[in-house]
């Protein structure tokens, strides 16, 4: 069960992170971003889907054997031949994991899988005990759990912990929750299912309608204490919970969470970040929280005079904290007099009143034809603006 106190990071960046179009990674780039992962001192590293080919059954097996104190899963489906590919990938981890999911909604059941529900249930005693047989952390993840009748998932979760899973996954695959109703979920889990004290309760999200990442704080507040996520929110379709927002949400609203955190060092965020989106190359979008370039940019002239009075007027964390140099004060035309003075110190011109009246009314007017002003912009306005003798 571990420390309640604590969240784990189940990192799925190089799974179902690496199912967002065109952001496929060779062994070697998946290798750089495991080590960044470690660096950044994620719990577990969902390394791959050794079954899906032998590039990833390889990358699986290169990352189990060289990225040490961090535990490395492999995904499988509920037979016998993926997991015992996956088992041979992950079995020279230190910790090794495997990861057998079935989906447990009618949908997927008479669409998909064409299984009945019992045959399903039936499924998911002999495959979790057979990679239970192999390996001594077993994860089972009953995909598209939110879509799933409620009766149906007790038996299959109370099924896979009697054979030996410890840790259940309840994914909200398809993005289709909302926060009030996942935590409801979690507690009605924990109340119903026979055995859910004794494994770790995890929670999997999708970003379809923007709610991954208050979902899966939710399922923290339902009694999650595993939680799977991707940096800067890669997935299928419109993603998975981004790894950072989670990291900051529980770390900024200590008094929301009762003290519960996770181990992950947050100056490493932001590097995290921008190897990935190198590797992966895919952007990130400059409005994105933690990450984006725009994350600690103020541009409006009552946000930086604020900022400049005290920081904690505008901004809930330091850039410091999660990887940043500093605040971006950048200088457009919303900006004012406090923003560029401040502005035009740094840059070693010290003016008086009315000079800085005088370069401010260049500063607008030269705003407004120009999205951004920049250093040069303005040693252009202080020096044009000098009387010539
Ligand atoms: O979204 C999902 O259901 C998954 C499972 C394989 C855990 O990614
Ligand atoms: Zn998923």
């Amino acid at each position: 069960m571990g420390d309640p106190a604590v969240v784990k990071i189940f990192d799925t960046t190089l799974r179902d992170g690496e199912q967002s179009p065109g952001a496929t990674l060779t062994i070697a780039e998946k290798l750089q971003v495991a080590e960044q992962l470690g660096r950044l001192n994620v719990d577990i590293i969902e390394a791959g889907f050794p079954a899906a080919s032998p590039g990833d059954l390889t990358a699986v097996k290169e990352i189990a054997q060289l990225v040490r104190n961090v535990a490395v899963a492999g995904l499988a489906r509920a037979n016998k031949d993926d997991i015992d590919v996956a088992w041979e990938a992950v079995c020279a981890a230190e910790q090794p994991v495997i990861h057998v999911f079935l989906a447990t909604s009618d949908i997927h059941l008479q669409h998909k899988l064409f299984l009945s529900r019992e045959e399903a249930l039936a499924s998911v005693r002999a495959m979790v005990a057979y990679a239970r047989s192999l390996c001594p952390t077993v994860e089972f993840s009953a995909e598209d759990a939110t879509r799933s009748d409620h009766d149906y998932l007790c038996r299959v979760f109370e099924a896979a912990i009697q054979a030996g899973a410890t840790t259940v996954n309840v994914p909200d695959t398809v993005g289709y929750t909302f926060p009030h109703e996942y935590e409801a979920l979690f507690r009605m889990l924990r109340e119903r299912v026979p055995g859910m004290d004794t494994v770790t309760m995890s929670a999997h999200c999708h970003d379809d309608l923007g709610m991954a990442t208050a979902n899966t704080l939710a399922a923290i507040r339902g009694g999650a204490r595993q939680v799977e996520v991707t940096v800067n929110g890669l997935g299928e379709r419109a993603g998975n919970t981004p790894l950072e927002e989670v990291v900051m949400a529980l770390r900024t609203r200590t008094d929301f969470f009762g003290g519960i955190d996770t181990r992950i060092n947050a100056h490493q965020l932001l590097a995290t970040s921008q190897i990935v989106s190198r590797l992966t190359s895919v952007p990130v979008q400059p409005n994105k929280a933690i990450v984006g370039n725009n994350a600690f940019a103020h541009e409006a002239g009552i946000h930086q005079d604020g900022m400049l009075k005290n920081r904690m007027t505008y901004e809930i964390m330091t850039p410091q904290s999660v990887g940043w140099n500093d605040t971006n004060f950048v200088l457009g035309k919303h900006s004012g007099r406090h923003g560029l003075d401040a502005r035009l110190r740094k840059l070693g011109y010290t003016l008086d009143a009315d000079q800085l009246q005088a370069a401010y009314n260049r500063f607008v007017a030269l705003a407004d034809q120009k999205k951004l002003i920049n250093d040069t912009d303005l040693n252009y306005i202080i020096e044009s603006g000098k009387e010539t003798p």
